[in-house]
């Protein structure tokens, strides 16, 4: 069993944080959302594992996640030259994948449950694909199954306008070399894209083995700041582990579950778990309140946050209203001047949203 790891696309509903970065980096939890599909595809056995590129954020991708080694696999990575769809990643993947079964994870992909039992189904009966399902309440922004009463999928339809059921496809397939062949048949979608659920579709007309499962646990598709913002939490909710390693000052109080990286301070500071703290920041009278990530080298003065994200390099100084539901990109500066201030002076990136609410 071989896996392949969908890492390109332009991420256009996260801008303006994909502008300067792949999508699939944007941290979850101070983790890229990628090595989160990694380590679950490794801690279901498969250690050979391709990772789809794009020439825009492709070398950069490359650069963070390194060989494999750090995560006990063997990484490849296959550039797709164009955004010419799922299906056509595949195809640039055959020299990889050869005529090995393969997972097929699609990298803003999360998704609560291992994917070991689904594996061993799918191996020990002989599938020629296996697709998750999970109920959504917008199902026109995503691939759509029509299931009968035993669970056998009867049609798969690319973002319908009129959906036929409400089950979405989660990004994350089990194939067998059959799918191939099914590609081959297929014609470009009307967006132009070789789309993966048609081939699914073309498999199932050639009657081969096309299995469903639906998923219990959360599913999230990391696209959108909203989206990002609930990983965050979901992720912090149930993965995250105390672990302090940086200073902590005496007039500071901790509690709840909380990560303090090496080499950070933190100077009367008040901080609910669970939040997560990367390396090397200074964080001085602030409070940080739940379900909030701050990212390695930030400095945080005279604020207060909670349900934010805050990446690598930000500084947040004398912001004494709660900011909440918020994402701070790489290196950005937010500051209030101690008195009221008479007037704001912006340099804001194409694409940015700022509310004084
Ligand atoms: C892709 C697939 C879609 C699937 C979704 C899951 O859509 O085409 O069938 O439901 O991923 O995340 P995209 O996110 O590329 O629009």
């Amino acid at each position: 069993m071989k896996a392949i790891i969908l890492s390109g696309g332009k991420g256009t509903r996260l801008r303006p944080l994909t502008y300067t970065g792949a999508k699939q980096l944007v941290p979850v939890a101070n983790k890229p959302i990628l090595w989160y599909g990694i380590e679950s595809i490794v801690r279901a056995g498969v250690t050979d594992i391709g990772i789809i590129i794009s020439p825009e954020t492709g070398e950069e991708v490359k650069a963070k996640t390194g060989n494999g080694d750090r995560f006990g696999a063997n990484i490849t990575y296959i550039l797709q030259e164009q955004p010419a769809g799922l299906a056509h990643a595949v195809k640039v993947a055959r020299p990889f994948l050869g005529d090995s079964p393969f997972v097929m994870y699609l990298g803003d992909n999360l998704i609560q449950n291992e994917l070991g039992q689904f594996m061993t189904n799918f191996k020990e009966q002989h599938m020629d694909a296996l697709i998750m399902l999970r109920p959504v309440s917008n199902p026109t922004a995503f691939g759509v199954a029509e299931v009968d009463a035993q669970g056998r999928v009867l049609h798969l339809v690319e973002k319908p306008k009129v959906p036929p059921s409400n089950l979405a496809l989660v990004g994350i397939y089990f194939f067998a070399n059959t799918i191939h062949a099914a590609i081959d048949r297929i014609q470009p979608s009307a967006r132009g894209e070789l789309e993966i659920t048609d081939a699914i579709q073309n498999l199932i007309d050639h009657k081969n083995h096309v299995e469903a499962r639906q998923i219990e646990g959360w599913w999230l598709d990391t696209g959108k700041k909203d989206d990002l913002l609930e990983a965050n939490q979901i992720v912090l909710d149930t993965c995250l582990q105390s672990a302090i390693l940086g200073e902590v000052d005496a007039r500071s109080q901790i509690s709840g579950r909380v990560q303090i990286g090496e080499g950070s301070k933190l100077i009367n500071c008040t901080v609910r778990g669970p939040v997560v703290i990367g390396n090397n920041c200074h964080l001085e009278n602030c409070f940080i309140g739940p379900y909030s990530s701050v990212a390695d080298e930030v400095t945080l003065i005279d604020a207060d946050l909670e349900h934010s994200v805050i990446l690598r390099g930000a500084k947040v100084v004398g912001i004494q209203q709660r900011i909440v539901d918020s994402v701070v990109g790489q290196r950005a500066q937010l500051k209030l001047a101690p008195q009221r201030p008479k007037a704001l002076r912006f340099m804001i990136g194409d694409d940015s949203q700022i509310e004084l609410a």
